[in-house]
């Protein structure tokens, strides 16, 4: 049991802060991905059944300048109706800390919903403002924080808020305490072998994450474009790949430190080549360290794949951030495919795995394996930050207090 399930709602308003930071289509302004709306609705279930009002809220993508038509929460509202379905009557306020919000909020029945306008239309929701944070605090009678992907964010409405609510009075929803102890299960209890997949394009965006996992881990398989910096790093020639030219001496300072430690970092031994970044590019497969002038590395070769799965199957622990290769073109989506594949099957067979960042969850989710790893992290940065061993702010403000 844990103390929101136990916590019973029962007359109270309970302000959530959610991340509804959702992709939307630029023209339609329609939601593309609603997996983190979906992701709330157990903890507003819960908090509705009890015979609880809920008060959401939530930035949706970076206002500069205050309020503007294409960050309004407002696009969201059918699809909220929707989700929650018929019997439940949703309002929206366009601003969240107005008059109208105060008003809507403190007239709000047992069993009804009030969604607030984008909280960075106030530059104070980003400062941390106090002033701002105590205004919110005024909408409910206990905070709930359920915004593991902005958790990282040490904001008014993640986490400067908590002081103004006394203890009890503030709880992780049923997302945050799921990325919890999935996150820490994993950190702090994992059964080895321990294997963290680490994909996508960037060194510099992985350094520190690698760095940690590189004290927990027993295996560390890089894919991804950021491999062949690695490639590079260890003399290997990568053609035109992607690579980091002053990120060189980290990657050997890596390589090295996994040597020290005795955990075995895993390139990719061969590549998808291609003569240009395009869904139509010629392709061929060549070892990872010989790749010809004018041709880049996409996705990792079918050896790559068959070594990397190996190692997926023989661990009780994976940890996978980041794609194999450039999933979203169909020439180059064998690496990440298998990769999925493999972690599917160990997980059957009795592995942990979890899975976070943007695009990794978003080619889980296309390929069809959302429901066969053991958890889908809805964090972003946050799932990063979390596994550089950092503290979120948004979790300390609630644990700490
Ligand atoms: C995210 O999508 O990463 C979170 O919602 C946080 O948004 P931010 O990166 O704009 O702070
Ligand atoms: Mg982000």
């Amino acid at each position: 049991m844990s103390a929101f399930s136990e916590h019973n709602f029962a007359g109270q308003k309970a302000l959530i802060r959610v991340d509804f930071n959702v992709p939307l289509d630029k023209q339609t302004r329609a939601i593309t991905d609603d997996t983190r709306m979906r992701a709330t609705l157990p903890t507003i279930k819960k908090i509705l059944a009890d015979g609880g009002s809920v008060i959401l809220m939530s930035h949706l993508g970076r206002p500069k300048e205050g309020p503007e038509e294409k960050s309004s929460l407002k696009h969201l509202v059918p699809h909220l109706k929707e989700l929650l379905g018929e019997g439940t009557h949703v309002f929206f306020a366009d601003d969240c800390i107005g008059e109208q919000a105060y008003l809507t909020a403190s007239m709000l029945k047992p069993g009804e919903v009030l969604l607030l306008e984008n909280l960075r239309f106030y530059k104070e929701e980003e400062k941390g403002d106090k002033g701002f944070a105590e205004k919110l605090s005024k909408l409910g009678d206990i905070y709930v924080n359920d915004a593991f992907g902005t958790a990282h964010r040490a904001h008014a409405s993640t986490a400067v808020i908590a002081d103004f609510f006394p203890a009890g009075k503030k709880l992780f929803g049923t997302v945050m305490e799921g990325e919890v102890i999935a996150g820490e299960k994993v950190l702090h209890n994992s059964e080895r072998p321990f294997v963290a997949i680490i994909g996508g394009a960037k060194v510099s965006d992985k350094i520190l994450i690698i760095e940690n996992l590189l004290e927990r881990a027993t295996d560390v398989i890089i894919g991804g474009g950021m491999a062949y910096t690695f490639m590079k790093a260890r003399g290997g020639k990568i053609g035109s790949s992607l690579c980091e030219e002053d990120r060189l001496g980290t990657a050997t300072d890596l390589l090295k430190k996994a040597i020290e430690k005795g955990v075995s970092i895993h390139l990719p031994e061969d590549s998808i080549i291609a003569d240009k970044f395009a869904a139509d590019a010629e392709t061929k497969t060549c070892p990872s360290d010989q790749i010809p002038d004018g041709w880049m590395g996409l996705d990792i070769g079918p050896k790559a794949a068959g070594i990397f799965s190996e190692v997926i199957r023989k661990s009780k622990t994976i940890l996978w951030n980041g794609p194999m290769g450039v999933f979203e073109m169909e020439k180059f989506q064998a690496g990440t495919k298998a990769i999925a594949d493999a972690v599917a099957e160990s997980t059957e067979n009795g592995a942990y795995s979890l899975v976070g960042g943007g695009d990794s969850v978003a080619a889980v989710n296309q390929f069809g394996y959302t429901d066969k790893v053991s958890y889908v992290s809805t964090g972003g940065g946050a799932m990063l930050e979390f596994f550089e061993g950092k503290q979120l702010p948004g979790i300390a403000a609630i644990k700490n207090s």
